[in-house]
């Protein structure tokens, strides 16, 4: 099957680049051509010819971060629910977390999601496992047989590992198995029941508030554990100033610890959150317009490596809970890339190489993934984007069973409209 994509502008590491033809073959980038060929014999060759003209063409998406809740909460949403609504966001690899029912503990978990994601046949799936049985903190679960069955690293994410001797052993197996740990960073001494981080907006309605430190200190203590370990240790979600602090000064003195940030700890504050909306409330929690700012910081210097969304789709029913009661999470793939577009490179903050790189080959070279880039001879995972056009963002529109986002009525630009993946049109509008 050969694919030709005409008349784009090609953003991929090497920058902007006028291309009047992207072929792809058999799944993969077969060529770039910027200058005159004998278009009418390729497009008889063709099965496929898409004009991108005034569109930009980027490496497919990648997402290390995401919440797709099969099995076991099916009613949230499924792998193939899920990965449609990566495709329509722009991605084409996800990174799932083990947080499901069953919990991705044991291989047959992994061999599970590895086979609902190959029958949905959308985008590229890659499953964490669990680091302990259950994700309860008390027992370990088996690394090797998790890595043998697909797993591609260990995490609790949902909860933070309490025991720093539980912690240091993961760290010793992973790194055996040269395996990354992911951690979400979460100490539950300093927690206990709180849904808002510390601030005003808690202490005017009277709610307990997370503190910074529940974050900080995990990151802190797993630092050091790495540093004696020698694990490839990845923070999960950073959402505050001390965190980002931390992790800068450890890969200043060279402990291999990477890291992750959400659009909405980019984008929003506690000061924003308008009323009891559990649409606001996710973990961690949005924090003071100092810790934005860090995280801004972080991300535009390479402290903090990666964007990521987790994408956390929950029903209404239990969203309309409450703040208190109603679980932690937004969704998160439907509106990334417009939301950073249009506040950070529309507005002429950041560089759109920038946001590119750290949505494609940045996460890709620190996973090692064999994606993320847009040259020859790579697989054929592209988006293609309408920087134009502007939307008004609304949940019913998703195509996630989760609509759960404080993003509603945001008007953006930056639409994806088209995503391949190895060649093949996952989603076009
Ligand atoms: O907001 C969150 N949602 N944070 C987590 O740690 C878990 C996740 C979920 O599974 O819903
Ligand atoms: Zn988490
Ligand atoms: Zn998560």
């Amino acid at each position: 099957m050969v694919t030709i994509i005409m008349n784009a502008s090609v953003l991929n590491e090497q920058g902007m680049q006028e291309v009047k033809h992207i072929i792809l073959e058999d799944g993969v980038i077969k060529t770039l051509l910027d200058g005159h060929i004998e278009v009418a014999n390729l497009q008889l060759e063709a099965s496929e010819v898409v004009d991108a003209k005034g569109k930009l063409v980027t490496p497919g998406f990648i997402d290390m971060h995401v919440h797709l809740r099969e099995p076991g909460f099916e009613h949230k949403e499924t792998i193939e629910s899920g990965s449609r609504s990566a495709a329509k966001g722009g991605f084409t690899t996800i990174a799932c977390m083990p947080n499901t029912r069953p919990v991705t503990d044991h291989p047959d978990v992994i061999k599970l999601v590895l086979e609902k994601a190959c029958e949905a046949g959308i985008v590229k799936v890659l499953p964490y496992a669990a680091i302990t049985k259950n994700e309860l903190g008390r027992e370990l679960t088996d690394f090797a047989a998790l890595k043998e069955a697909g797993a591609i690293g260990f995490t609790d994410d949902g909860v933070g590992v309490q025991s720093a001797q539980m912690m240091k052993d993961a760290m010793y197996k992973a790194a055996a198995l040269d395996m990354p740990v992911i951690a979400h960073c979460e100490d539950n001494s300093l927690v206990v029941g709180a849904c808002v981080a510390e601030g005003d907006f808690a202490n005017r309605h009277g709610l307990k508030g997370i503190p910074n430190e529940s974050e900080a200190i995990h990151v802190g203590r797993d630092i050091l554990l790495a540093e004696a370990t020698g694990v490839h240790y990845h923070v999960c979600h950073v959402s505050t100033e001390q965190s980002v602090r931390l992790i800068r000064q450890a890969k200043a003195i060279g402990i291999h610890v990477t890291a992750e940030v959400c659009p909405h700890h980019l984008l929003l504050s506690e000061q924003d959150i308008p009323g009891l909306d559990a649409n606001w409330k996710m973990n961690p929690p949005l924090r003071s317009p100092r810790d934005v700012e860090a995280c801004i910081e972080g991300l535009l210097d390479g402290t903090l490596d990666m964007i990521v969304t987790d994408h956390a789709p929950h029903s209404a029913d239990e969203k309309a809970k409450g703040m208190e009661l109603a679980p932690f999470g937004i969704v998160g793939f439907e509106t990334a890339f417009p939301l950073l577009y249009t506040k950070f490179v529309a507005t002429g903050l950041w560089d759109l190489s920038l946001l590119v790189q750290r949505m494609t080959a940045d996460p890709a070279k620190v996973f090692g993934l064999n994606t993320g880039q847009l040259v020859e001879g790579s697989p054929a995972d592209l988006t293609m984007i309408d920087l134009e056009a502007e939307r008004e963002v609304n949940p019913e529109e998703f195509v996630s069973k989760g609509h759960n986002t404080p993003f509603t009525g945001w008007k953006l630009k930056g639409w994806p409209v088209t995503t391949w993946v190895n060649g093949n049109i996952v989603w076009s509008e």
